[in-house]
């Protein structure tokens, strides 16, 4: 008989087809999940979780499944995951390390430079014949430039050796300095924040890090300044960007990420010193192909009695 496994996400195909090979997979891409989706029967048959990132789960939901022995993450941020339920459980949590690293790190300097560059503005110029009016405003570089970048793991590090390929001075700040990285470590992030052209966003999300761009960071980015967050919403302080991008505090911001996703700020809408993207960093058919794998295998290691591949610690 084949494990019953709960999968909630928009997953690639053939991460569908393999879950419905492997396993009893009851799948929703309705977001969030009704609790009247499952019957009580249901509940008691399940267990294993598979979740998108974005959406993880909650402690209700894994309060309600009785029989639940995994929740494999698809994505590597685990902060949607309630994880202080699932270890009162001893229920193990695995997510994906590694593979989207690269990913991640082409769309945040692509956003970083659709902003210098004014790339989405400029195709809207083309198209509505502006330019027969007169040419481009001119947009800003970014040789020569200082990227600062929050969080250095797999992603922030990827996002720092391109930048360097752009002739950007990298430096960055975490919660310790990593003697083997060659870029110039800043223990303050206000500090970080003044010497920056550029500011990155790309460490992990939770409490930890809620809130962690304040209005003070923002305003030693200043007016001239960029933000660019690749990481998660609930980093920055959503209110205090709006306002500066507002009134020219702040310069520019590229979001992939949003305090309340899809439901983002209408006031975001409105603003033109703003690149607004989907969360779609890891988003395309490889990576999420390669995510969805490696999602599977830790479930199926699991009910296979093998080691997980990359359990959270
Ligand atoms: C996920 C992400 O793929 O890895 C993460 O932490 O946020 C994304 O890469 C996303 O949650 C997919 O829905």
């Amino acid at each position: 008989m084949k494990p019953v496994v709960l999968s909630l996400g928009a997953f690639p195909s053939a991460t569908v087809e393999t879950l419905a090979e492997r396993f009893e997979d009851y799948h929703y891409t309705v977001y969030p999940l009704p609790d009247e989706a499952l019957s009580a029967e249901l509940k008691g048959r399940i267990r294993g979780i598979a979740t998108e990132a974005n959406r993880g789960a909650t402690r209700a939901l894994i309060e309600s499944l009785p029989r639940l022995e995994i929740i494999s993450c698809f994505g590597v941020g685990i902060d949607a995951i309630d994880l202080a339920a699932a270890r009162e459980r001893n229920i193990p949590v695995t997510n994906t390390p590694g593979i989207l690293a690269d990913e991640c790190a082409d769309l945040a300097v692509g956003m970083m430079l659709a902003s210098a560059r004014q790339i989405v503005f400029a195709d809207a110029f083309v198209r509505s014949g502006d330019w027969l009016k007169g040419p481009l405003p001119l947009g800003r570089s970014v040789g020569g430039k200082t990227l600062g970048i929050v969080g250095l793991g797999g992603i922030g590090r990827a996002i720092a050796d391109r930048a360097a390929a752009f002739r950007m001075n990298v430096i960055w700040h975490g919660p310790r300095p990593k003697p083997e990285v060659p870029y110039p470590y800043v223990p303050d992030l206000v500090a970080l924040a003044r010497r920056s052209d550029y500011l990155m966003v790309a460490c992990r999300g939770g409490p930890p890090t809620r809130g962690l761009v304040s209005a003070e960071v923002l305003d030693a980015l200043g007016p001239k300044g960029t933000l660019i967050n690749i990481a998660r919403g609930s980093v920055v302080d959503e209110e205090a960007l709006i306002a500066r991008l507002r009134d020219g505090r702040l310069g520019f911001a590229a979001l992939d990420v949003y305090e309340n996703s899809p439901r983002i700020r209408p006031e975001f809408m409105t603003l033109e010193n703003v690149i607004l993207q989907p969360h779609q960093g890891s988003a395309t058919v490889e990576t999420r192909t390669a995510i969805g794998q490696l999602m599977i295998d830790n479930l199926t290691a699991h009910f296979a009695g093998r080691p997980l591949l990359t359990p959270v610690t």
